[in-house]
C-alpha cells in the first residue's frame, strides 16, 4: 500500500474497522523500513525515555507504537485534516504556520496527510526532544517524495520552545490517559498562547472525570465485544470532572497550580468529592475517565483508544460509601493526580 493510499482510506469516513488497521498497519511497516524505527510498547521498561522537567518524553520506539493505536490515530488525522481545511479558509492569503510538537519517529498525525498539499501551502515545524526521531522523519520525507515541501526539524523541549512567529496550528499528542505521565499539561501551557488570534490546538479539550465502574466485569467484556461497544456495557456512575485542559486556559492554570510544603508537590484543579452510598459499591472501582475533543466532531471517547482507557483509581479502593476525596493534579517531572481521604463514612 502506497502513502496516497494510505491517507485515502484513513480520510474516508466509510473505511471499514479492518480496512484502517490495514492501512495504519502499512504505514507502520513503511515507516519503520524507511525509518529505521520500529514499534515497541515496552515504553514502561522506560528504556531511551527522556525524563523531562515537566514529564516523560517516551523513547522513539515506544512513540512509533503509537501509530498502531488505531482509532486514535485515525481519529487525529481526520480531526487534523479538518482543521488544517478550516484555516485555509480563514487565512487564505499566506501558508499556514504549524508546529507538530512530539512528532514522534513517523510524524503521524501529519505526514500521511502531506499527499494532499501542494508544496507552499503548508511551513511545517516537526518538533520532538528525541533526534533519533527527527532523523527517523528526514528520511521518510525524503523517500516518500516529500522534499519539496516546507518541512523543518527542531529539536527542543516543547515545554518551554518558543516558535519566533506566531502559528495557525499546533498539534500535540504527548499523553498518555488520565493525562498521566508524559507532559500534555506543560505542552499546551507553553505552546497554545503562541496561536494567532483564530488559530487552532489540537486537541481542542480533554476532560478528566471520576466515577464509578465494575472495571473487571468491562475487561471480561472487552474480550466478547470490540473495544468500541464497551461503553454501552458497562455499569458505570459519573461523579464529577477533576480536570479540564483546554489551549485556552492551561498557561493560567499553570500558573495558579499550588505549592504544598508537607508533600513538595505542585497541584492545581482540586476537586473534594462525596462518594454516594449505593448497592454494590464494594464491586465497584473509583477510576478516572478521559474523554478528548481532537477538532470540532472528532472526539476519542472511553475505551476508543488507549490513551482513553478508564484508569483505576488504586490508592482509595475499596469505597464503602459517604468518604470525602480530595482530588487534585501533580503537574511536574511525573505529572499525576493525588488523592486523599478527608473522612470515611461512619
Ligand atoms: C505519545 S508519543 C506520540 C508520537 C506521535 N506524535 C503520534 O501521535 O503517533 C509522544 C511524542 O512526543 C515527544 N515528546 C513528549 N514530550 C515532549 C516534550 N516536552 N518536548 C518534545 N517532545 C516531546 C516524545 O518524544 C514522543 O515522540
Amino acid at each position: 500500500m502506497n502513502i496516497d493510499a494510505i491517507c485515502d482510506c484513513i480520510l474516508d469516513e466509510g473505511s471499514t474497522p479492518d480496512a484502517l488497521r490495514k492501512a495504519l498497519n502499512g504505514f507502520a511497516s513503511l515507516c519503520a523500513d524507511i525509518g529505521g524505527v520500529r514499534p515497541d510498547p515496552s515504553f514502561d521498561a522506560w528504556a531511551d525515555d527522556a525524563l523531562l522537567a515537566s514529564g516523560v518524553a517516551i523513547n522513539p520506539q515506544a512513540a512509533a507504537h503509537c501509530v498502531l493505536d488505531y482509532q486514535r490515530s485515525v481519529t487525529y488525522l481526520r480531526g487534523v485534516y479538518a482543521a488544517i481545511g478550516k484555516l485555509q479558509q480563514r487565512f487564505c492569503d499566506a501558508p499556514l504556520e504549524i508546529l507538530y510538537a512530539g512528532c514522534g519517529p513517523y510524524a503521524t498525525l501529519l505526514l500521511p496527510l502531506l499527499v494532499k498539499f501542494s508544496a507552499g501551502e503548508l511551513n511545517i515545524h516537526l518538533l520532538d526532544v528525541h533526534q533519533r526521531s527527527l532523523d527517523s522523519v528526514e528520511r521518510l520525507l525524503a523517500q516518500l517524495d516529500f522534499s519539496d515541501h516546507s518541512v523543518h526539524r527542531i529539536q527542543a523541549d516543547a515545554c518551554d520552545y518558543q516558535h519566533p512567529r506566531e502559528l495557525h496550528l499546533v498539534i500535540a499528542e504527548t499523553m498518555q490517559k488520565s493525562l498521566e505521565q508524559e507532559p500534555q499539561f506543560a505542552v499546551t501551557a507553553n505552546l497554545a498562547p503562541q496561536l494567532l488570534p483564530g488559530g487552532v490546538f489540537i486537541p481542542q479539550k480533554i476532560d478528566i472525570t471520576f466515577g464509578l465502574a465494575d472495571l473487571q466485569y468491562a475487561r471480561k467484556m472487552a474480550q466478547q465485544a470490540g473495544r468500541n461497544d464497551m461503553k454501552n456495557l458497562q455499569r458505570r456512575y459519573h461523579i464529577a470532572t477533576v480536570l479540564s485542559l483546554s489551549p485556552e486556559t492551561a498557561a493560567h492554570q499553570l500558573q495558579n497550580a499550588s505549592y504544598r510544603p508537607v508533600t513538595e508537590t505542585w497541584e492545581l484543579g482540586s476537586t473534594t468529592l462525596v462518594i454516594p452510598h449505593m448497592e454494590g459499591i464494594t464491586q465497584l472501582d473509583p477510576a478516572l475517565f478521559t474523554h478528548i475533543v481532537v477538532f470540532e466532531g472528532y472526539c476519542l471517547d472511553d475505551y476508543e483508544s488507549e490513551i482513553t482507557l478508564p484508569m483505576k483509581c488504586h490508592d482509595l479502593a475499596p469505597l464503602t460509601g459517604g468518604e470525602h476525596v480530595k482530588v487534585s493534579y501533580q503537574p511536574g517531572n511525573y505529572p499525576r493526580f493525588n488523592y486523599e481521604l478527608l473522612q470515611h463514612a461512619p
